[in-house]
C-alpha cells in the first residue's frame, strides 16, 4: 500500500464544526448546507483529532434541518414592512466508531476501532465520500491477510468497495444471522458455506431443518445450463422410509447414545408418582447392560471408569426384559407367602411409554437402528464420517432433519451436537481441528430457557455449553433464526458477530438492540427498511459496523420465494401429485421406497 494518506480533505469537503460531545456521540453544526443532502444515516464522517494526523471516524445516526424564521432588517425603501427570512439550522448526530491516523510510528494509514480521544469543540468535520470513501472502505479489507478474508458482498454506502470480514474472528466466538422470513438468511448461509468450501479443510456441520441445503450437495442446472460443482455432502437423519434398507447417507442416533437425562426427558412423566422409582430402575439396568457389553468386548480400561451416561451399546430388548421383570415380579413375604413385589406395577406406565416410542417408525432413527449400529466400533466410524472428511470428501456436511418428529427435535439436535463436541473435548489438544455447527431455524430447538420443556432443556444444555466453552476447544456456533426473540438469550449473548438482515417485528428488534452496545441503537433503527439480501454486519470480524449487500450465492438453497401472482397465471395444481403427497404423508417419508 502506498504511503499517501488515504483521507485527504479539501475545504469543499468541510461539513462544519463539532458543537457538542458526549461519551459516544457528537453533534456537528453543519455550515456547508450544500453538503447536507449528501449525508444520510449511515454516512461516514471524519472529525479532526488532536493532531493533524488524527481523525476520529463516526457514522451518521441522525440528519436534521430545522428551519428558523428570522426577521431581517427593515427595508429602507418600505420601512413598515418587516422581511421574514427562513434560515436553516443543520446538524448531524454521529456515533464515534474509530480512529484513523495518516501515520502512526512508522505505519501509514492506520485505522483502529474505538475513539482514542474525545473530539474537541469547534474541530473541523468532513464528509467521507467519493474517492476518500472508496480508499477508506478499501483499507478495511486490505489490512486482512489473504488467509483470513471472508468476502461477503459490497458496502451499501460505496458499491465499488468489497465488504470483507475477518473469517477467523467471524467464527472464533460464535456468530448469528438474524432476519425476518424471506430476508435472505439461507442465501447468506449458502454464501458463507461457499466461501468456506474454498478453504482446503473447512469443517462445518449444517443442521438443515427443511432440507433446503440439499442443493449444495446436488446442484441443479443454472439459467445458463451449467451445473455448478457440489460444495457439500448430504446426510439425513433416517426417516421411516429408510429403516428397511438404510441409504448410505442416512444417519441413525441409537438410544444408547443418549445420556440418562436425555432418555428420561423423552420417556419419563415427572408428574407420575412412581417417576423416581422408574428413573432409578432405568439407570441401574442401563448401567448393568453397558457393563455387560464392556465385559464381552474385553474393554477393561473403559469398564473401570465408565458411567451410565457413557455411549456404550446395549440391546433395547434386554432393557425391556429387565424392566418388565421388575414390573411383574411378586415379592415374597413372611412364611414364603407371595406379596406385592417391591417394583411390581410401578413401572407399567414407564414401560408403555418406552414401548410406544420404540414401536413408532418416526422414531426409528433412534429405536430401530440397523444391527451394525449396535457394534462397539460403530460410533467412532460415524463421528469420523461427520468430522473427518477424508480424501475427496466434502468438509461441509449438510444434515437434513426434516423428517425428525418435532417433539423430539431438540433432543436429537442436542445429542448430535453434544456427541461431536464431547469427542472434540476429549481429543488430544494438538490433534484438534476447529469445526462449526450451523444451527438453521434455531428457534425450533434452542428456545428461551423459561419457555423450554424437559426435552428442550436437554438441547439447551448441550448448545449453551458449546456457546460458553466451545471457543477453547475450537467448536463454534453459527445461529440462524427468523425469531431472535424466541432463541435462547444465553446463546445469542455469547455471539460476537451478527449479520442482521431485514427485521420487521418489534420484539425481535428489541432483542437485537439489547445484544448490541447502546451506541449502535441508531444504526439498528434502519433494520425494518433493509432490502432483501442487505444486512448490517456488526462485531469483531469487521472494523466498522457496516450495511452491506450480500453477494448472491452460486448455488441457491431450495427456498426461493414463490411468485404467487405469476404462477397463478401459468400453472394449475396437479391432482395426481396431491394423491401422491397424501400417500407420502401416510408413510411419513419422502423416500420413494415402499414400506412393507
Ligand atoms: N443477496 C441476495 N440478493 C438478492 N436476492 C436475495 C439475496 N438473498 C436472498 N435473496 C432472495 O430472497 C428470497 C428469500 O431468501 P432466503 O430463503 O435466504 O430467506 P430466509 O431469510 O432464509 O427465509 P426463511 O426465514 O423463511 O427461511 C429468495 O427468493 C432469494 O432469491
Ligand atoms: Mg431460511
Amino acid at each position: 500500500m502506498s504511503d499517501e494518506p488515504i483521507l485527504t480533505f479539501e475545504a469543499s469537503n468541510k461539513l462544519g464544526k463539532v458543537a457538542s460531545v458526549d461519551t459516544s456521540r457528537v453533534l456537528i453544526a453543519v455550515e456547508n448546507a450544500a453538503l447536507l443532502p449528501r449525508a444520510s444515516v449511515g454516512s461516514l464522517v471524519a472529525i479532526q483529532g488532536s493532531t493533524a494526523q488524527e481523525f476520529l471516524i463516526g457514522m451518521t445516526e441522525r440528519v436534521t434541518r430545522q428551519l428558523q424564521e428570522q426577521t431581517s432588517q427593515p427595508d429602507p425603501m418600505a420601512p413598515t414592512m418587516l422581511a421574514v427570512e427562513v434560515i436553516p439550522d443543520d446538524a448531524l448526530r454521529v456515533i464515534l466508531l474509530g480512529t484513523y491516523r495518516t501515520i502512526e510510528g512508522t505505519v501509514h494509514n492506520r485505522f483502529k476501532r474505538g475513539a482514542d480521544s474525545f473530539p474537541q469543540i469547534d474541530r473541523d468535520c468532513f464528509l467521507i465520500e467519493g474517492p476518500n470513501l472508496q480508499r477508506f472502505m478499501g483499507l478495511m479489507g486490505k489490512k486482512l491477510d489473504e488467509k483470513q478474508r471472508l468476502e461477503l458482498g459490497h458496502f451499501v454506502i460505496d458499491r465499488s468497495a468489497v465488504a470483507i470480514a475477518n473469517g477467523d474472528r467471524f467464527f472464533q466466538r460464535h456468530a448469528a444471522i438474524l432476519g425476518s422470513t424471506g430476508s435472505g438468511k439461507s442465501c447468506a448461509v449458502s454464501l458463507i458455506l461457499e466461501r468456506a468450501h474454498a478453504r482446503k479443510h473447512a469443517n462445518i456441520v449444517v443442521f438443515d431443518m427443511h432440507g433446503e441445503y440439499a442443493s449444495l450437495a446436488n446442484p441443479s442446472a443454472q439459467e445458463d445450463g451449467k451445473v455448478p460443482m457440489p460444495i457439500a455432502a448430504a446426510f439425513k437423519i433416517a426417516g421411516p422410509g429408510d429403516l428397511v434398507k438404510a441409504p448410505e447417507n442416512a444417519l441413525f442416533l441409537p438410544y444408547w447414545l443418549l445420556n440418562r437425562e436425555e432418555m428420561l426427558s423423552m420417556i419419563l412423566d415427572r408428574s407420575d408418582q412412581n417417576a423416581p422409582n422408574q428413573a432409578s430402575r432405568f439407570t441401574l439396568h442401563v448401567r448393568e447392560l453397558k457393563e455387560k457389553t464392556l465385559i464381552a468386548e474385553k474393554k477393561q480400561d473403559v469398564k473401570a471408569t465408565f458411567t451410565v451416561d457413557s455411549p456404550i451399546p446395549y440391546k433395547l430388548l434386554d432393557l425391556l426384559v429387565k424392566l418388565n421383570h421388575d414390573d411383574t415380579t411378586k415379592g415374597i413375604g413372611a412364611n414364603n407367602k407371595e406379596v406385592k413385589g417391591e417394583w411390581e406395577g410401578r413401572l407399567t406406565r414407564f414401560l408403555s411409554r418406552l414401548e410406544a416410542k420404540a414401536e413408532d417408525r418416526r422414531y426409528g432413527f433412534m429405536f430401530k437402528p440397523p444391527g451394525s449400529a449396535l457394534k462397539y466400533d460403530w460410533l467412532a466410524q460415524q463421528i469420523a464420517k461427520l468430522l473427518a472428511a477424508g480424501e475427496g470428501k466434502h468438509g461441509i456436511k449438510v444434515v437434513d432433519f426434516s423428517e425428525v418428529p418435532s417433539d423430539v427435535l431438540p433432543v436429537v439436535t442436542g445429542v448430535f451436537a453434544r456427541l461431536l463436541y464431547d469427542v472434540q473435548f476429549w481429543m488430544q489438544p494438538e490433534k484438534r481441528t476447529p469445526f462449526v455447527f450451523v444451527c438453521d431455524e434455531a428457534h425450533l430447538y434452542l428456545p428461551v430457557r423459561e419457555d423450554a420443556d424437559a426435552i428442550e432443556k436437554q438441547a439447551l444444555y448441550s448448545f449453551e455449553r458449546i456457546a460458553k466453552e466451545g471457543r477453547k476447544y475450537g467448536v463454534s456456533l453459527l445461529v440462524v433464526s427468523q425469531r431472535p426473540s424466541d432463541v435462547s438469550r444465553t446463546i445469542l449473548s455469547q455471539c460476537n458477530n451478527f449479520l442482521i438482515l431485514r427485521l420487521t417485528n418489534d420484539q425481535d428488534q428489541n432483542v437485537v438492540r439489547r445484544l448490541m452496545p447502546d451506541s449502535l441503537a441508531g444504526v439498528l433503527d434502519g433494520l425494518p427498511l433493509l432490502d432483501t439480501g442487505e444486512a448490517l454486519l456488526l462485531g469483531d470480524a469487521i472494523l466498522l459496523p457496516a450495511r452491506i449487500k450480500l453477494k448472491f450465492p452460486a448455488i441457491e438453497p431450495l427456498s426461493q420465494t414463490r411468485n404467487f401472482w405469476q404462477e397463478w397465471g401459468e400453472k394449475a395444481p396437479d391432482s395426481a401429485a396431491i394423491a401422491t403427497a397424501v400417500e407420502t404423508l401416510r408413510q411419513q417419508s419422502r423416500t420413494s421406497e415402499k414400506i412393507p
